[in-house]
């Protein structure tokens, strides 16, 4: 392993849930942590490599099996080294892409950097309804991937001021396809997500006027070619391509107002696992998948009712779920007491170490 302060660890989670208690450092996120390499290639608390790799060692090697249907298991493996190498093996063979593992291991996060979805730049939004669409829309990431490839080159003409209508053309043109395809898949997508969304906001946060919006990127009704048309004077200003799919948004309002403004700190927790709840759901019913939650130190979190709460829709849910606490029983009676022995693991993180319980 050699994942911050673990090594040597070997567990065998439970379908269901899982417990994870331990002391504060005992590392607890750092297994969390392992379960997100498995499913993204990467850390959700550091984008860089070497604080994540034990401070003693060089490597640090992650392997999983992971259950993709009743019948079949994917085994995982990932190496990462200080040097910058990466080796990630998906069922035997190397892969070069991330993507690869996402498709395997679907995984929504709730921790204490959750409220970020609400108060974030609109790229974290946009990273968010693009999971729900990627898993879900195969043709997205073809299409997504031409929009990047297309608004890098558009950028780089525009920088170096070749900005002639004949060199443009052709990017605009190529670019405003996929462009279309993006909008349509994330508009699909998100009208699912807002149903199911509405349907158990209330459970959460009873608070009128709450609405969420999907904003593509660029004025609405207009075709993105002719919107290019119209901004070019302004993105040869800029240099870069001011409008567009890359720039798409959820917009989550009270009223006239933006949610993150008006909401408490606690208020944005409980709208965060109402918006995550509803992605795993929307997911499932669109992929007759379920996703895996990781939730980082639940009690931190919430109280105790809303603790119940989330725990209830998790266990409706039926999906497997990582959750950490520094106390064994506030996380173990946060859970429905009907959840049967089976379905349940409970392991006790000590000094980087983790053992059944
Ligand atoms: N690169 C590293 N090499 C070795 N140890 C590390 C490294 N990075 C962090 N640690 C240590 O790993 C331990 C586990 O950290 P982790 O954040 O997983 O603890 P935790 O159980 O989640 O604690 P808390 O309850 O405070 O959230 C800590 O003691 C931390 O100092
Ligand atoms: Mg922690």
């Amino acid at each position: 392993m050699n994942l911050r302060n673990l090594d040597g660890v070997d567990i065998q989670p439970n379908q269901r849930v899982n417990f994870i208690y331990g002391a504060n450092g005992s590392g607890k996120t750092s297994l969390l942590e392992a379960v997100s390499f498995l499913g993204t290639g990467r850390s959700f608390r550091s984008h860089k490599l070497k604080p994540v790799i034990c401070r003693d060692a060089d490597t640090m090697t992650i392997f999983g099996n992971i259950a993709v249907s009743d019948r079949q298991e994917v085994p995982i493996g990932i190496q990462r080294s200080v040097s910058g190498q990466s080796l990630i093996k998906v069922d035997g063979i190397q892969v070069n892409s991330a993507a690869r593992l996402a498709e395997n291991l679907p995984l929504q996060l709730i921790d204490s950097h959750s409220f970020l979805l609400l108060e974030g730049s609109p790229k974290v939004r946009r990273q968010f309804l693009d999971w729900l669409v990627f898993h879900v829309k195969p043709e997205f990431l073809p299409a997504w991937k031409g929009v990047q490839r297309c608004i890098k080159h558009r950028n780089s003409l525009l920088r170096h001021g070749r900005i002639e209508a004949s060199l443009i053309a052709p990017w605009d043109t190529e670019l405003a396809g996929f462009a279309h395809k993006v909008d349509q898949l994330r508009q699909d997508c998100f009208g699912a997500f807002v149903e199911t969304f509405n349907q158990l906001i209330n459970d959460f946060l009873p608070i009128n006027d709450l609405t969420l919006n999907y904003y593509r990127g660029w004025e609405h009704g207009l075709d993105y070619k002719d919107f290019l048309a119209r901004q070019i004077d302004r993105d040869r200003h800029l240099g870069y391509t001011a409008g567009g799919p890359h720039r798409a948004d959820i917009r989550i309002n009270i009223g006239r107002d933006s949610a993150a403004q008006l909401l408490s700190r606690g208020q944005q927790k409980l709208l965060v696992c109402a918006l995550r709840i509803s992605q795993g759901l929307t997911f499932s019913e669109l992929s007759s998948r379920q996703c895996v939650f990781l939730i980082d130190d639940l009690p931190a979190e919430l109280d105790s009712d809303h603790r119940k709460l989330l725990a209830g829709w998790l266990d409706t849910m039926a999906c497997q779920v990582f959750v950490t606490g520094v106390e064994r029983d506030v996380l173990i009676e946060s859970w429905p007491q009907t959840l049967a022995g089976n379905k349940k693991a409970v392991f006790h993180v000590e000094q980087g170490s983790v053992s059944n319980d």
